[in-house]
Formats: structure tokens, sequence, C-alpha cells
């Protein structure tokens, strides 16, 4: 065949009906994605609600989406549903110049060395959540790293003092909303009625009312603080910040990108970690391996685990790019309206990049360096997750922080895992119990 044959080819389509694989992706039967890559290769098509997502397991094929323009390939559209709780000047839902405006605001205040400053109260307050676990219980992973993640998000986030009047206010706020917004049925409705419907704004309405007036009176005080320039905290890098043209962000912005980072960043993480220690106490020696290492206080034996759980149990499956421009990824052709899934599930199960793949190993990564487009649990390329590197540090707070307390066990069998909100999360939510 020629290669403008070859180019003009498209995918092979799964051939199931469109309710059984809707109902498949969201729900994380991944068992889809193995039965299709193994049946199509590394490249097929679903049928799903609005048109043809496809799917990619082959890292040459992420790297040819990871590096497109970002006015061929949008993400912001795929996150649209999340508009009604983000506002619409969210860096997930923008795309091209209005996304990387707010993507370069962003970025600056999760650099290393800011990052430096704020991991003291992800130490401190992974201490005291794990100090309160009563001896001998058995406990909930995923709850522990949602408690932390909350005061996280309220000190290093918003800058509030780690008590008082204003921190309670805004944590029922946040604790509230989060836990409003989790529910899979409210996100359904979004996607049946459209997340800017006058029913669905109506609905969130009271839902968001609360940590909206606790958002913007914290903004309008904090605009006034004349130790900006010393506060470690993202609300005042935030409102330092200035755009190319030296613009500041507006109160409506700066809203938008703190409900942002609180939404993407609380149950990520919070899943994040609730697989890895369910996965370490599963290993022999996996538990002792990282009470020693968080007695001792150095090593690298945490990291591998959060790299080996980010891996094997991704929190999120895929990531989504829009076709806005015809585009050809591996040799075939795609068209505008087309949605392309870089697989994160299926190429961190390649055996070939992974030998042994579905064994949980954290020692494979002893000396090894994850790859850009063979390891990617935060996504990549321009939209890459702005919270990499804090979530990473978090996991090894928390991890160490309940790891010194001592030797985890696991409880009961292995916990499957079930869809909640978009992650693909522990179906009981990480159990484990001390052995000591
Ligand atoms: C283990 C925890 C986390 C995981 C697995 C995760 C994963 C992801 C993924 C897959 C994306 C989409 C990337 C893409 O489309 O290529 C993303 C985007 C994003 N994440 Fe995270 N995330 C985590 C924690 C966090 C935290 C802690 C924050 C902030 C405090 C955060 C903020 C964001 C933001 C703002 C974006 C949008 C970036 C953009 O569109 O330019 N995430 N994350």
């Amino acid at each position: 065949m020629s290669a403008t044959a070859i180019a003009r080819q498209t995918p092979p389509m799964v051939d199931e009906s469109m309710i059984t694989q809707v109902w498949k992706v969201t729900t994380a039967k991944n068992e889809i994605f193995d039965q299709a890559r193994a049946r199509y290769g590394d490249t097929f098509g679903l049928n799903l609600a609005r048109g043809k997502w496809f799917y990619f397991a082959d890292p040459e094929d992420v790297k040819t989406i990871f590096t497109a323009s970002p006015e061929a390939l949008h993400a912001g559209k795929g996150n649209e549903i999340l508009a009604t709780a983000l506002g619409e000047h969210s860096v997930l839902l923008l795309d091209e110049g209005e996304h990387m405006r707010q993507r370069k605001l962003l970025l600056p205040s999760f650099h290393g060395e800011k990052l430096a400053a704020q991991t003291g109260a992800m130490e401190r307050i992974s201490e005291e959540v794990v100090g309160r676990i009563p001896a001998g219980a058995t406990f909930q992973v995923r709850e522990m790293s949602q408690d932390i993640a909350l005061e996280v998000i309220l000190e290093v986030v918003l800058g509030t003092a780690s008590s008082g009047e204003e921190h309670d206010r805004l944590g029922t706020a946040t604790r509230e909303l989060l836990e409003w917004i989790s529910k899979g049925y409210r996100l359904m409705l979004s996607s049946v009625f459209g997340p800017r419907s006058r029913p669905i704004k109506a609905m969130y309405k009271p839902a968001l009312a609360p940590l909206d007036r606790g958002l913007y009176d914290l903004i309008s005080e904090r605009r006034k603080a004349d130790d900006l320039e010393e506060r470690s905290d993202i609300l005042s890098m935030l409102l330092l910040a200035r755009d190319e043209d030296g613009e500041p962000m507006t109160d409506i912005e700066i809203r938008d990108e703190l409900v942002t980072l609180i939404v993407a960043g609380h149950e990520t993480t919070a899943t994040a970690l609730a697989w890895a220690l369910e996965r370490v106490t599963r290993i022999p020696d996996g538990s002792e391996r990282l009470h020693e290492e968080a007695v001792a206080g150095e090593g690298e034996y945490s990291r591998w685990v959060s790299q080996e759980a980010l891996r094997l149990r991704p929190v999120l499956d895929f990531v989504l790019r829009r076709v806005m421009e015809p585009i050809e990824v591996g040799g075939y052709e795609f068209e505008p309206g087309d949605v392309l899934a870089p697989s994160i599930y299926l190429v961190h199960r390649r055996g070939d990049i992974y030998p042994d793949p579905l064994t949980f190993n954290p020692d494979r990564w002893d000396g090894v360096k994850p790859g850009t487009y063979t390891w990617f649990p935060f996504g990549g390329g321009v939209r890459r997750c702005i919270g990499m590197q804090f979530a990473m540090a978090e996991m090894e707070f928390v991890m160490r922080a309940v790891a010194r307390a001592g030797v985890l066990l696991p409880v009961g069998p292995e916990e499957a895992t079930v869809s909640r909100f978009i992650t693909s999360s522990p179906k009981r939510g990480g159990q484990v119990r001390f052995a000591f």
C-alpha cells in the first residue's frame, strides 16, 4: 500500500453497542481497553456519546499528540462538564492563547523553591492527621488523605491560619462542595443538560455559594495585606502575578483558579495515596521498608512506591484532546470533532517497557527515571498537570508520616477499581491497619 493510502486509513472501531461502551468506560471497566488492544492493536476507536474516541497505547503516538500544536488539539473542551463549578476562566477549560495566559500566571507558584517553602506545612499537617488515627483501628487511606489534602489546601493554597474562624468556615465550605460534586449522577445531569444550562446552574448555586463568598472575602482581604511578597501561599502569589502585558489577575480569575486547584488536587492526590498504601502493604517487605525509611528520614523507596502506584493504578486512565484541525497520528488521519485519548492505563501496562507489567514492584524504579511518554499519570505537553511536583511531595510526606507511626498491614482482599467522580479508585478507599 502507498504511504498516502495508509495515511487515509482510520483505526479499527470496537465492535460493541454504544451503551455498553459508555457504561464500561464510565464505570472504569478497563477490560474493554485490554480486550480492544489485544484484538485491534495499539490504536482503536470507541463510539461514545458526542463522537468517536480514539485510544493510543504506543508511546510514539502519545508523543505526537502531546507535542502537537495547541491550535490542532484542544483539551479544554474535554473538561467542559466541570464549567459550572470551576468557572469560565479555569485553566482546565481554556485553550490556545487564553489557556497559556492562565497557565503562565499559575506556573511560578508551583516552581521548585516555592514548593520548598510549602513542604514544611505539608509535613506538619500529615503528622497531625496521622496522630489522630486510633491505635489498632482499621482506617481508610483515602479519607485520611482527603483530610490532609483539605488542610494543605487551606494553608498552602489559600494561606489561612491553621485554626480559627476563617479556617473553619472555608474548610467547611470546601469540604461540602467537594462532597457535593463527587456524586457521579450530578456530572451525568450536567452532561445531559449542559454545564452552562439554567437548571444545572440553579442546581449548583446553593452548593457553590458558601465557598464563593468565603473566597471573594479572602481575596479582598488579602489584596490589602502588606506582606504579600513574604507570604508563600498560592493565593498571595496569584495576587502578585502579572501577565505578559503587566496585567494582574481579576478577582473572578483568581476565584476560578483557586476552585480549579482545589478540585483538581484534592480527590486525585487522596486516591493516589490510597492506591499506593493499598498496593505496598500487599508485597513482601513493602511496609517494613517504608517504615524503616520513614524512621531514618531519608531514602528513595517512598518515591518509587508513588511512581509504581501511579503506573499500575493511575488515578485517571486517559487524557483527552479534541481534534480542531486535521492531524495524522501513527499513520492514521483524524478529523475535527474526533477525540484522541492517550491511554495512561494501556501504555503503563506494556510488557516491552515494564517487564512483568502487572506486578507491583517499586524496585523497578531503582536508578530509572520515568519517561515522558511511557509514564504520564499527570498527562503531558502544554497541558501537563501543574500540581505534579506538589502532589508527589504531598504523597511522600503523607506516606512517611503514616509509615513512621508503624508497619502497615493490608485489610481484607485486594481492592477492586471503582469509578469515583472522574477517578479510578480502590473500592474500599485503601483500608489498612498498623501491625503494632
Ligand atoms: C496524584 C495527584 C494528581 C494527578 C494524578 C493529576 C493528574 C492530572 C492530569 C492527568 C491532568 C490532565 C493533563 C493533560 O490533559 O495532559 C491534570 C491537570 C491539571 N492538574 Fe493535576 N493531578 C494531580 C494533582 C494535582 C494537584 C495537587 C493540583 C494543584 C494543586 C493539580 C492541578 C492541575 C491543574 C491546574 C491541571 C490543568 C493543567 C492545564 O490544563 O494546563 N493536580 N492533572
